[in-house]
Parts: C-alpha cells; structure tokens; sequence
C-alpha cells in the first residue's frame, strides 16, 4: 500500500519559539516516529522574503532552521528536508493559480485583512501569500498538513484553488489536503497571555538558555486575582501533565514566585537536551547544507513530475 503524503514547513523568520514547536514542529517529529506518511518538510524562504530582505540575515536564518528542524530530531533519511526557493515549481505553479484565483476571494485571508489594517502599502508577495502556499502543499499532492490554527485558514484556500482548478480544467489533478491541528495546543499563549508569536515579542524561545527562560517566565503576567495564575499555567500544562500540576498549584497558592521557579525548572529541563544537541548541529554547516542539497534533489524529482502534469492539463505542453 502506498503511504499518504505529509507536507509542512515554516518561515525563516528568527528563533522558533515553543509555541512553533508544540503547535507545529512536535507533530513533525511524532508522525516521522509512527513513520504512517511520506513526509516533506520546508524551509519557506520566498514566504519569509515577505519580511526579510537582507542578504545576510536571509542566508542565516535559513541555516538556523535548517539546524532547528535536526536538533528537534527530523531524521534525514526519513523526511525529505529542503528550501522552497530550491524548487522553482512551487512559484511555477503560484503563477498558474493566480490566473484562477480571484482578488476579492483573497482579500477575504485574516492575514492580508491584519496587514492592511497596519499599512495600506502591502507588496503583491503578502496579497498573494495563500496562492503560493497553496502551491508548496498541492505540488507533493500531500494528504496532511501539521500547523498550528492560525494557519487553518490558508490550508482551506489550498482546498479551494484544488477544487477550483480540477472544476475548470474537468480532471482530479489536484488532491484535497487536511489541515493536522492539535487542538489543545493549536494556539499556545505567549507571556503575556495572549496568542505567542515572532511579531509579537513575547515568547519562550524553543532553544532558549537558562537565563532567557528565567527571564521570560519571570515577565509571564500574572492578575493577582486568584491563587492560580492562569498564563503561568497554561504555559506549564505544556510540560506537564496537568494531574501533577494540579497538587503542586494547590500546595503553592498564591505563590506565584514558587510556581514560576517549578515553571522554569521543567523548562529547562525539556529545552537542555535539544539546546546541546542544537549547539553540536550547529557546528558543522557543511553537514547541514549538504542535507538541504540532498533534501532539495528528492523534493525536485517528485515536484518536476507534478508539474509537468499539470502543464499537460492546461495544454501549454
Ligand atoms: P510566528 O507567528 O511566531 O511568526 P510562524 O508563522 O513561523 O510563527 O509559524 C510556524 C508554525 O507554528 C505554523 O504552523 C503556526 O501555525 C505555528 N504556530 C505559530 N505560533 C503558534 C502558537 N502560538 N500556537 C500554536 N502554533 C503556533
Ligand atoms: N505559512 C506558514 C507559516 O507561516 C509557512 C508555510 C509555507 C507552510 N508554506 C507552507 C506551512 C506549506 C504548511 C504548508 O507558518
């Protein structure tokens, strides 16, 4: 029987923070585990040149998460690991569905709708965001895709413009991808209770030191309205299971220091490990970029015969 495909990826946009990883890059690493699917993991680097656009910052974060995505355990000869920017079929393809996607359906995406409301001036790359991630996941004819909820959304356009261009070109080109969406982690909370995000500086780093975890946990806001600090814990829940949380919550109430210090205590002692094996990955660059190399030739085989399907399709071959 022929595995279902799996396909995901993130921004190299800076440090991945703990609500990247339990939201997202834990389910990356549990479904290589039960090995069910056929796995393809991405560095989305034309998504991030939406926000970075420098030279050097660029070339970094790539390797930076490149190493990440090792240090929490992806296994090479298991996934396909590579760089959307590799594979010029992915923006092949988002220019084959722009002609089918309207810009009214577009400009109804939360996050055009978020990037307007902050600047007027938005760059084509931002208002096309959904059509290019609608080719990164329909290119693999992936099954599954593990996100956190607020990419639920742009999984949902990825269905529309599938159903959409098999309606207008009268075939079943395209499959329809699911959404994988943990939902007692779909959105963690950053410190100061609200959703944790790179933009919005308020997060626990997954590979953080000691002394930046003590740090945040020691800014994580607290209402002294009860005996239980509620963004304490809803971060806590995350690292253990709320049975022995409970007892320990009881016996401190109120005492809010004591359970930040138990906080940054499980903490760290999740982080260290990924955080050794990080600093050890990130030592040898060469191995790194010769596992993108690799990564990148396996992606391009299954991608290049996509394509040229779908060409056939819409009679330009
Ligand atoms: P950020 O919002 O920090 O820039 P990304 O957009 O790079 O994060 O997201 C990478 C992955 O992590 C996506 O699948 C996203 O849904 C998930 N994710 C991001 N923030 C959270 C969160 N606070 N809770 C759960 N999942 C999240
Ligand atoms: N938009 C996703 C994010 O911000 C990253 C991404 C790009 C992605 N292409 C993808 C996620 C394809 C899943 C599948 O997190």
């Amino acid at each position: 029987m022929t595995k279902k495909t799996l396909l995901s990826g993130v921004k190299p946009t800076g440090r991945p923070h703990i609500g990247n990883y339990f939201g997202a890059m834990k389910q990356f690493v549990d479904t290589q585990t039960v090995g069910q699917y056929d796995s393809f993991f991405m560095i989305a680097d034309y998504h991030a040149l939406n926000f970075i656009q420098n030279k050097e910052e660029m070339r970094s974060n790539i390797l930076d998460l490149a190493i990440d995505y090792l240090a929490i355990g992806l296994d090479p000869t298991k996934v396909v690991l590579f760089k959307q920017s590799d594979i010029s079929a992915h923006t092949e393809l988002a220019w084959i569905f722009d002609t089918i996607v309207t810009m009214p359906y577009l400009m109804r995406a939360h996050a055009y709708k978020d990037a307007e409301a902050k600047d007027k001036e938005i760059n084509v790359g931002t208002f096309n965001y959904p059509v290019l991630m609608a080719a990164d996941i329909l290119l693999y004819d992936a099954d599954v895709v593990p996100v956190g909820q607020d990419q639920k959304q742009h999984v949902e356009y990825a269905r529309d413009i599938a159903l959409k261009f098999n309606h207008i070109f009268k075939g079943e080109t395209f499959k329809l991808p699911e959404p994988l969406i943990m939902e007692h982690v779909a959105t963690v909370p950053g410190i100061d209770g609200k959703k944790m995000s790179k933009s919005y500086n308020n997060t626990i780093p997954l590979f953080a030191t000691r002394e930046e975890i003590t740090k945040a946990v020691m800014s994580i806001v607290t209402d002294s309205s009860g005996d239980v600090p509620t963004n304490v814990y809803n971060i806590h829940k995350l690292f253990r299971p709320e049975s022995d949380l409970e007892p320990l919550y009881k016996e401190h109430a109120g005492k809010y220091k004591a359970l930040k210090e138990a906080l940054i205590e499980d903490i760290d002692t999740f982080i260290k490990p990924l955080r050794e094996r990080r600093a050890e990955l990130a030592m040898n660059e060469e191995v790194v970029l010769k596992i993108l190399a690799e990564g990148a030739f396996k992606a391009k085989d299954k991608a290049d015969k996509k394509l040229a399907e779908i060409k056939q399709t819409i009679g330009v071959i």
